[in-house]
């Protein structure tokens, strides 16, 4: 799903979230671990203010795990829990019951303190398009999504699903836009598939990719196109051209560029991790 983003949708979607909010005891933010920095949302500090949250790294799958580490590290030196999953095969799922009970040690001890029941952790999952927000919640809940209705005290409309006994699920994530009005962050989205493919020219993202490729993984890329190192070095420009030519597909250089790009997203160049810990950890903390 791609949406397109207004100001007046903009709004609407902070609203949104700002009310649900009122009726979660934590945030799981969801982040591409290919992008953790570019796969936020600019206003999502703003909006969520002091509310617990647990940033979930998912597509670790697909990511560096190097990379990955550096990152989690860098959120947890912020101050926020945060865990590495792959939401499509379910991978890392089960730690985020206990690391929400972690967060939340303290409102849980004071409950426990005034005699009351366990209760629920009430949470909601808020993100970009595309990062995962439905295969989490699905894995969540599992197979058998069971809505429990209105709960007292909860405005009308707000449904929860039950995720075992201690969690509960607002129905609907919380859908936010990224950060696309830097161009680097644009590429960066639609290069891993999150933003839709016509608002880029197709040989520019494959350029830019081949250029990243050539500096990260130049390794993936020699043995992906059986590369010379001579044309491992050409420049980006003709060795799409090289590529293209390579893959048959003559000087139809824009098929060569959507290969690479599909080849790219699909995971076929290796584990990637788009936004590099060392270049960007300094700049986003400022
Ligand atoms: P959203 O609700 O946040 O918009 O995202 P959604 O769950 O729809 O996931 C977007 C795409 O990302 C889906 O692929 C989904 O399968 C894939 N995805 C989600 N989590 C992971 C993960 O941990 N690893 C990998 N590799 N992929 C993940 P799609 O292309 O839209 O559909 P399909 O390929 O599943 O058919």
């Amino acid at each position: 799903m791609t949406i397109q983003w207004f100001p007046g949708h903009m709004a609407k979607a902070k609203r949104e979230v700002t009310e649900k909010l009122k009726f979660v005891d934590i945030v799981f933010e969801l982040v591409d671990a290919r992008l953790p920095i570019s796969s936020r949302n600019p206003m999502l500090d703003q909006i969520i203010q002091q509310k617990p949250r647990i940033i979930l790294l998912n597509k670790g799958d697909l990511a560096d795990p190097k990379e990955t580490a550096r990152w989690q590290h860098y959120f947890q030196k912020q101050g926020y829990a945060s865990l590495i999953v792959n939401a499509q095969q379910g991978k890392g799922i089960k730690n985020i019951v206990p690391e929400a009970k972690k967060v939340l040690a303290e409102k849980i001890a004071h409950r426990s303190a005034r005699g009351l029941k366990p209760q629920a952790i009430r949470a909601m999952c808020i993100g970009i398009p595309n990062v995962g927000k439905s295969t989490i919640m699905n894995r969540l809940v599992k197979k058998n999504i069971a809505k429990t209705g209105n709960r007292p005290g909860v405005t009308k409309g707000q449904q929860w699903l039950k995720a075992g006994d201690e969690l509960e699920l607002l129905d609907t994530p919380g859908i936010l836009w990224p950060k696309f009005e830097d161009a680097e962050i644009g590429r960066k989205l639609a290069l891993t598939g999150a933003i839709k493919d016509n608002l880029l020219h197709m040989d520019d993202l494959a350029i830019y990719g081949l250029s990243f490729w050539q500096s990260f993984y130049p390794q993936n890329l020699t043995e992906r196109y059986a590369l010379s190192e001579q044309e491992l070095d050409l420049p980006e420009a003709e060795l799409l051209m090289k590529i293209t030519e390579k893959r048959g597909l003559r000087e139809d250089y824009e098929r060569g560029s959507e290969l690479i790009i599909q080849e790219i997203r699909s995971g076929k160049l290796g584990r990637f991790t788009l936004d590099r810990y060392q270049e960007m950890s300094v700049q986003s903390e400022k």
